[in-house]
């Protein structure tokens, strides 16, 4: 019998209903999961306000976790033969909790040498999450050896607005001309694909192949125009994060008017920029589709993973 320890945060059950439909097979095979909650030391809120909302920007883009996570007792996965995280994406990075854990001196300690996979359960923006997420756990002296990540498959401005009803107002089923936010049952429940995949790994003990095993299943779907739009935006976020945070740390109120303003420039950024970026980005695809294809060879290789063509 092997041991699996997942650890993970979640707001509002997403990202533990992905990891459990992923971990039913491992657990049917007769095999012991054990899952961990990750408890920050100051809970954030759900749902959100627009201010509280916007003041935890600066410090997840720019890794700076304001408080860390509750010590947590480790004896009951010290055997553990594989680690799963599971978490989300804010900010075009780790949520903060999921950053606090991987800088944990506890968990850091107890990574050391082991596989980690790592399950995102996001909107559709995941590329710099598992950059930063590879380099904590490189950090940590584990290794990443499988990447999964669910999305909202609406489209792009269409999930901006139902995640917003979702985050903000608790309306996540659909209505109206809406959909349902955030991803969708039917991916949740047939995340348990990728169970089978694992355990293949886990009895063989050899994790070798697993990444290129869990993208002939589709672990990873790659969509130019949101790449495109993530990587401008994350080279933009880091900006405006560093000068909302030269005027206070988190929750100095001197930092309102700053955060304000970067409200103000998402909502147009969103709203205004993004159908035309995204227009012009599909107008000119046929002369980008050399480069895409380059792109997303030089994302894989970057994550090293190999079989790039394997990326939906
Ligand atoms: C503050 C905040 C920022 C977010 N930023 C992103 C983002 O940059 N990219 C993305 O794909 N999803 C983003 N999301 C959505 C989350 O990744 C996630 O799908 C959602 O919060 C539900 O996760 P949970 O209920 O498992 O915590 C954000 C959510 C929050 C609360």
């Amino acid at each position: 019998m092997k041991k699996v320890a997942v650890f993970y945060y979640t707001q509002s059950g997403q990202a533990l209903n992905i990891a459990k439909n992923i971990c039913q097979s491992i657990e049917l095979a007769g095999n012991e999961v054990v899952y961990k909650e990750i408890v920050p030391e100051r809970s954030f809120p759900y749902l959100w306000s627009r201010d509280n909302f916007f003041e935890v920007f600066p410090e997840t883009r720019l890794g700076i976790p304001p408080y860390g996570i509750e010590e947590m007792d480790l004896s009951d996965v010290q055997d553990a033969d594989l680690v799963m995280v599971a978490g989300q994406s804010w900010y075009l990075s780790p949520s903060l909790p999921i950053q606090s854990f991987f800088i944990s001196w506890q968990v850091k300690d107890y990574l050391k040498g082991r596989n980690v996979i790592f399950v995102n359960g996001c909107r559709n923006m995941w590329l710099m999450t598992v950059r930063k997420v590879r380099k904590y756990i490189f950090e940590a002296g584990a290794n990443l050896v499988g990447h999964i990540v669910l999305q909202d498959k609406a489209a792009n401005l269409v999930s901006v607005v139902t995640i917003v009803r979702w985050l903000f107002y608790g309306k996540k089923e659909a209505s109206g001309i809406w959909p349902r936010a955030g991803v969708s049952e039917k991916d949740v429940r047939e995340a348990s694909r990728f169970g089978d995949v694992i355990l293949t790994a886990l009895e063989a003990n050899d994790y070798s192949k697993l990444q290129e095993r869990l993208m002939d299943k589709e672990a990873v779907r790659y969509k130019p125009g949101v790449v495109y739009v993530e990587k401008v935006g994350h080279r933009i976020f880091d900006i405006w994060a560093r000068f909302i945070r030269a005027r206070g740390e988190y929750e100095d109120e001197k930092r309102a008017f700053r955060r304000n303003l970067f409200f103000l420039y998402v909502f147009f950024v969103l709203y205004i920029v993004s159908p035309f970026g995204m227009l012009v980005f599909y107008l000119t695809y046929p002369i980008r589709l050399f480069f895409v294809g380059k792109q997303k060879r030089k994302a894989c290789y970057e994550l090293g993973w190999n079989a790039y063509e394997k990326v939906q």
